[in-house]
């Protein structure tokens, strides 16, 4: 069979090939430790499990789901912005739940870019912005993000030609893979920067509710003339460990999110309702718990630190994230840093070229994995002769 195309030129999924190199390794008898993706270990609260069981024994939750999510979970999501962030939504045209923000960041280049036109992509990056630029038949333009530059894009360097193309602009703060945050002056250049080339601005948000050392992220949409330019993806998969649930959202320019509601009601039907309404729970349900969450990624922080320290790797201390973004040492490249640590020591880290050509000469750690694991990994880690 011959594939389209547009899936015979995508470079195979990251995830899907560690977990292949991962099984392999374990398939020959090793205990493999994976630092690799960032899916938490820790559970959904009961609080919000329990709302499921409830609502998964509602029979009009067995059938299929409002295109554009339940009324009640739009106005809990722009509660919940109003709350966080002091941002507020009309619920009905700035709000659009989506099956986990992997879903809308993909489809939002169907709603947003044409063949030919051009996405300002972060390099390294999560990689859906770009493949999803790509199934829609636009051309990536990479922005190098560089420790010197406190990894933030500098938008002053893209050529006019490429300005000239360009119809989006990603960006991602708090920062996979690098953990880098931004604050509003950065949000404010790219407001102006977005009015002045005409590019909708993507903001990936996922990692807000994940912070340490009393730094709290903020939101894109802070930021005065944000929502005339631009929406902010966010996820309940981090902020309350349900990965797998497969519930978020995007909210912001109301003109964007109807392009992208028009494109989800051809190819979707919805988020199942009772997780909607364990959504709701989650969104405005006791939030105190937070905080010890991240205290526990914290610990696990500051241990993977101390060794890598010991190693002689200069890891910065993320303010938020759920990741470790260092410099492979002299003389590896990121791919051969990797399979040592797993040949050698069976400890896999993500290698930074999986993220995109600037994340070579990185490896990423995630902190989602039990502490005693972690104990374990910075134990074998201890012995690494590099
Ligand atoms: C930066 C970033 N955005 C979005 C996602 C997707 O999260 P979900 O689809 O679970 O909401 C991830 C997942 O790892 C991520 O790292």
């Amino acid at each position: 069979m011959r594939v389209a195309q547009r899936i015979a030129n995508l470079p195979p999924y990251l995830f899907a090939e560690v977990d292949r190199r991962i099984a392999a390794k374990r398939a020959a008898g090793y205990d493999v430790i994976s630092l690799g993706i960032g899916d938490p270990d820790l559970p959904t609260p009961r609080y919000i499990l329990d709302a499921l069981v409830e609502a998964a024994g509602v029979p009009a939750n067995h059938r299929y789901p409002d295109y554009y999510g339940l009324a009640e979970l739009r106005r809990a999501i722009a509660r919940w912005y109003e709350g966080r962030f002091g941002v507020v939504l009309h619920p009905d045209t700035e709000v659009l739940p989506l099956i986990g923000s992997k879903e809308g960041i993909a489809h939002v280049a169907l709603a947003l870019v044409d063949p030919g036109d051009v996405a300002l992509v972060p390099s390294p990056a999560y990689p859906v912005y770009e493949i999803g630029t790509m199934l829609a038949g636009g051309e990536v333009y990479h922005l190098p993000l560089r420790p010197g530059h406190q990894f933030l894009p500098d938008l002053d360097a893209i050529p006019q030609g490429v300005l000239d193309r360009a119809r989006v602009l990603w960006i991602n703060y708090p920062n996979n893979p690098t953990s880098a945050v931004a604050g509003p002056e950065f949000f404010e250049r790219v407001v102006a920067f977005a009015r002045r080339h005409d590019v909708i601005v993507l903001h990936d948000n996922a990692y807000s509710e994940v912070y340490y050392d009393g730094y709290r992220p903020g939101s894109f949409l802070q930021t005065a003339g944000a929502r005339d330019v631009g929406v902010e993806f966010h996820s309940l998969s981090k902020s309350y460990n349900m990965t797998g649930w497969r519930i978020g959202m995007v909210v912001g320019h109301a003109a964007v999110i109807e392009a992208l509601g028009r494109v989800k009601t051809n190819v979707d039907s919805g988020i199942f309702q009772a997780v909607q309404y364990a959504g709701i729970v989650a969104l405005t349900g006791d939030q105190s718990w937070i905080p010890a969450r991240n205290a526990v990624y914290e610990k696990r922080r500051d241990l993977l630190i101390d060794v890598l320290q010991g190693l002689g790797i200069k890891v910065g201390r993320p303010r938020a994230s759920l990741y470790l973004w260092g410099p492979v040492p002299e003389g590896y490249g990121s791919l051969d840093f990797s399979v040592k640590l797993l040949d050698e020591i069976a400890v896999w880290v993500t290698p930074g070229v999986g993220f995109g050509p600037h994340g070579e000469g990185f490896f990423r750690i995630s902190l989602t994995t039990p502490d005693d694991r972690v104990r374990q990994a910075a134990e074998r880690l201890r012995q690494l002769r590099l």
